[in-house]
């Protein structure tokens, strides 16, 4: 596999992603709504930015023309009427696999969620499940799915968003404090993706990707309060609030939670199975990464740290 295309290439997993493959020497083409989102990978050896909206059949065929290998990153987690589940997590991996069909693409690598099922209780991971379905249903590919846990690392979104309501709330009303997750590092992912890439026993394979250790979300939080050095506390809420705090959050214009996600959690996003055994590591710990982008230790960080010491 020389050319990689990577829908999805800008996003948290994208870039890490993006970033090993080029460290590996693949020659990778990046499909972005706007390049914008994707300057930090556009000095990277062998990445290009392609503006594409794959939406289209036509500009998405035309974007892949080159590729040997396609890796589809794309997903959200708040459904709406302009970006609905089921047209970025169903229609578009049925599409991709229809335009790398009639392409002569063969090799894919998709991903999903844990806990991806058409029994699952939310909407979210009922239409991930479709989506690998339609991607399943094309014989001719060679498919590998990863269905990882949620993924921390620098820049992350899940908990970034709790560090930023520790500092800010004195007490935490939490929803589905006893949910279970078991999070992978971002660093971790991309290397599975990576290593898998040209590893024939992948093809065809679906991997759930977890780190070493399972939390309940109460646990979570309160692991990140202390990692900043905040006294909270931390009020879990039963069902029935846990779900009328999501709709309350729903009516706000920033979706930070909604109903479906609270319904996500009522599965716990734990592996089944044990780590793939065809990677060539061990997942990181989550205490061993999240202190210092928590603590927020880059050369910038101190300088600023410096600068409000000395009062400017
Ligand atoms: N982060 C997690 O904890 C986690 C856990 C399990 C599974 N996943 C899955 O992993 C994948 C990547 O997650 P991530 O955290 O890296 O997400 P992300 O940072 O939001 O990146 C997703 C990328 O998809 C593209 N995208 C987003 N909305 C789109 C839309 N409506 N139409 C077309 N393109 C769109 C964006 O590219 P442009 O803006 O450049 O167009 C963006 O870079 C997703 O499929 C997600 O469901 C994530």
């Amino acid at each position: 596999m020389k050319h990689v295309c990577v829908l999805g290439g800008s996003g948290f997993v994208g870039s890490a992603i993006v970033g090993k493959l080029s460290l590996s020497g693949y020659s990778v083409n990046v499909l972005t709504r706007r390049r914008e989102s994707s300057k930090h990978l556009i000095l990277l050896p062998n990445v290009t930015v392609q503006e594409c909206d794959v939406m289209d059949d036509i500009a998405l065929s035309n974007a892949l023309k080159q590729a040997d290998a396609v890796i589809n990153l794309i997903g959200i987690l708040h459904n709406s009427k302009k970006n609905s589940f089921k047209s970025r997590h169903v229609e578009l991996p049925k599409r991709l696999a229809a335009i790398c069909s009639k392409l002569g693409i063969k090799r894919v690598l998709h991903m999903s969620a844990l806990q991806a099922s058409n029994q699952a209780p939310s909407a979210y991971l009922k239409s991930k499940a479709e989506g690998e379905e339609c991607l399943r249903r094309t014989k001719e590919l060679q498919l590998t799915i990863f269905r990882p846990s949620i993924i921390f690392g620098r820049g992350d979104g899940f908990i970034n968003l709790f560090a930023s309501l520790v500092k800010l709330l004195p007490i935490i009303l939490l929803a589905k404090p006893e949910a279970k997750f078991q999070p992978i590092y971002v660093e971790d992912v991309a290397q599975a993706f990576v290593e898998a890439l040209d590893n024939t026993d992948t093809f065809g394979k679906s991997y759930d990707l977890g780190g070493p250790k399972t939390y309940t979300l109460r646990q979570l939080v309160a692991y990140v309060a202390q990692i900043l050095g905040k006294k909270r506390i931390i009020i879990g809420l039963n069902n029935f609030l846990s779900y009328s705090q999501a709709f309350a959050m729903e009516l706000l214009p920033v979706k930070l939670m909604t109903r479906d996600n609270v319904r996500s959690m009522e599965v716990d996003s734990v592996c089944v199975t044990s780590f793939p055994s065809f990677l060539s590591f061990q997942p990181q710990a989550l205490e061993a990464v999240v202190p210092a982008y928590l603590n927020d230790d880059t050369p910038r960080a101190a300088f600023n740290r410096f600068r409000a010491r000395a009062g400017r």
